[in-house]
């Protein structure tokens, strides 16, 4: 018999623990769970009356939260007492890239985890139950427990490693009705208390239980299997625009092979997210530092072709425009890495824009979910130019049709459902001619673009 979890903590409130914890709470209404965050404006937004105000956009994600807030889910910042009052801590901080010293752009920082297990250490009066939930390198839940065990008041730590899977803009269905539930751990009666939990509504044959570093090394493994896919095709586009094959009739020729599967065969701008690249680079320096060159430089190349995408966009965004866009208005249709989603983080967008702007180009971006100021966090991250210069630079519009107006060309970077309903013709209309349209998701019908007499270009055709 398990032991049966009454309260459960979640450390951090991003796009992990948030949606992650309320599915589980609107399943599990005899669990009160509490997600805690040391960003206290984080907080206020999941607790705001008004829902659109929610820190993290997700379809369904409001619903979830309107039913189960203040039921048995809650936010706090009151991180010591949920911890105290747990019988399970889920920790799901971020984990980037580290950007300085030893493994600088390459490794994971993970001084916000150990943060956490030395807090988790320093309260805890009772044996807790921690899991780890953000994408983590292999063998960090030994220094987790190593860190638990040496700091802690005497009470017994178990670890489990429970790597989740979800993609944002689908984070609720793919909860709600995941393809496989993984737990990594050695305390047989831990493992059960989390399988449990899960049991009320996944099936049970779809809980895979292995050792902790199986685990780990299985998310990473997933997440750079899916980012190599795209790479792969995006390879072959490259190929397609020299040679006059479609890329779109290639995925489709290959992906009905049952071998390789239809799916995230999309050729594209590039991938983005917080995930793939990081977790790439984490399988690389994991395979460095165990002197497996090779591996480790199978696994760069997924990286550096996802890389000569985005500037491939953009180099033929300069070439068609007779070589060069300086002082010509660009007009960006999203900004979000895909759609569905506010997240910005590694979007194709900030790196072609990057580009286009050293090349001295305006550009007014339109997107549905994102604010200006992360358009404007994120190209000021990249420290290529002062923030001065890239509000000077860059424009951001309420609409795509604001967006359009008088642009020499249109790049499509992100793929909302609204763009292929726009009035194309009006948008036309106002732009200079003649009217460019790059679409780097392969969005928009050529046909009715060019009996409108754009000139259209996509990738991998
Ligand atoms: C392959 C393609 O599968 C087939 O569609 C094409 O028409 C010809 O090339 P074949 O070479 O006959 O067919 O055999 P296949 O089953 O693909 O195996 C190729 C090699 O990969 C074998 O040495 C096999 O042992 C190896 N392999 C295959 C693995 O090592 N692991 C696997 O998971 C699958
Ligand atoms: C990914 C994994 O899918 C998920 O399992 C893991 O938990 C987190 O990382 P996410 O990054 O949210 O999820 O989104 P995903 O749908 O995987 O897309 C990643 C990027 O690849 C996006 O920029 C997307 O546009 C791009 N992509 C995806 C393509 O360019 N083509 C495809 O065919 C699929
Ligand atoms: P993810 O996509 O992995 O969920 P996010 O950046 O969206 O990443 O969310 C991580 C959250 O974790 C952030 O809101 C951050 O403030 C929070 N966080 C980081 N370190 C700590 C910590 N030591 N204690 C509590 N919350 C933390």
């Amino acid at each position: 018999m398990s032991k049966t979890i009454k309260k459960i903590c979640c450390i951090g409130a991003g796009y992990v623990g948030g949606p992650t914890m309320s599915v589980v709470a609107k399943q599990c209404p005899h669990i009160e769970i509490t997600i805690v965050d040391v960003n206290a404006a984080r907080i206020a937004a999941w607790n705001d009356e008004n829902l659109d105000n929610l820190p993290v956009y997700e379809p369904g994600l409001q619903e979830i939260v309107a039913e189960a807030r203040n039921r048995n889910l809650f936010f706090s910042t009151d991180i010591e007492k949920a911890i105290d009052e747990a019988d399970m801590i889920f920790i799901s901080v971020n984990t980037p890239t580290k950007n300085y010293g030893k493994g600088k752009g390459m490794a994971a920082d993970l001084k916000y985890i150990e943060l956490c297990a030395r807090q988790i250490a320093a309260v805890a009066k009772n044996d807790k139950i921690v899991v780890e939930k953000s994408t983590l390198p292999v063998r960090t839940a030994a220094a987790l427990k190593s860190i638990l065990d040496n700091t802690g008041n005497g009470v017994n730590f178990h670890i489990l490693s429970n790597p989740e899977f979800l993609a944002e803009g689908t984070a609720i269905q793919d909860l709600i009705n995941p393809d496989r539930v993984l737990i990594g751990g050695e305390n047989d009666e831990a493992i059960a208390a989390l399988v449990d939990i899960y049991a009320h509504w996944v099936s049970r044959d779809k809980i895979l239980t292995t050792n902790l570093w199986s685990s780990e090394l299985s998310k990473l493994t997933a997440n750079a299997f899916l980012a190599q896919r795209v790479s792969s095709i995006n390879s072959i586009s490259a190929l397609c625009e020299k040679t006059g094959a479609n890329v779109d009739e290639v995925s489709k020729a290959i992906g009905m092979d049952s071998r390789i599967g239809s799916k995230f065969l999309k050729a594209s701008v590039g991938f983005g997210g917080s995930c793939f690249q990081k977790d790439i680079l984490n399988l690389v320096y994991i395979a460095r530092s165990y002197g497996l060159t090779e591996v480790a430089e199978y696994w760069d190349q997924v990286i550096l072709m996802n890389d000569y995408q985005k500037q491939r966009f953009a180099d033929n965004i300069i070439q068609t425009l007779y070589n060069t866009v300086s002082g010509k208005k660009i007009a960006f249709l999203g900004w979000a890495f895909k759609k569905d989603t506010n997240d910005t983080r590694e979007s194709a967008a900030i790196y072609v824009a990057d580009y286009l702007l050293s090349e001295q180009a305006e550009i007014t971006v339109y997107d549905p979910k994102v604010s200006p100021e992360r358009i404007y966090a994120d190209l000021d991250y990249l420290n290529t130019r002062s923030s001065e210069e890239n509000r000077a630079l860059v424009k951001v519009v309420n609409t795509a049709y604001e967006a359009c107006n008088d642009a020499h060309a249109i790049a499509v970077l992100t793929e909302w459902d609204e763009f292929k309903h726009y009035d194309w013709a009006k948008i036309k209309e106002h732009m200079k001619k003649p009217a460019f349209v790059f679409d780097g998701r392969k969005l928009l019908n050529r046909k009715e673009l060019e009996d409108l007499d754009f000139k259209y270009y996509a990738i991998g055709e």
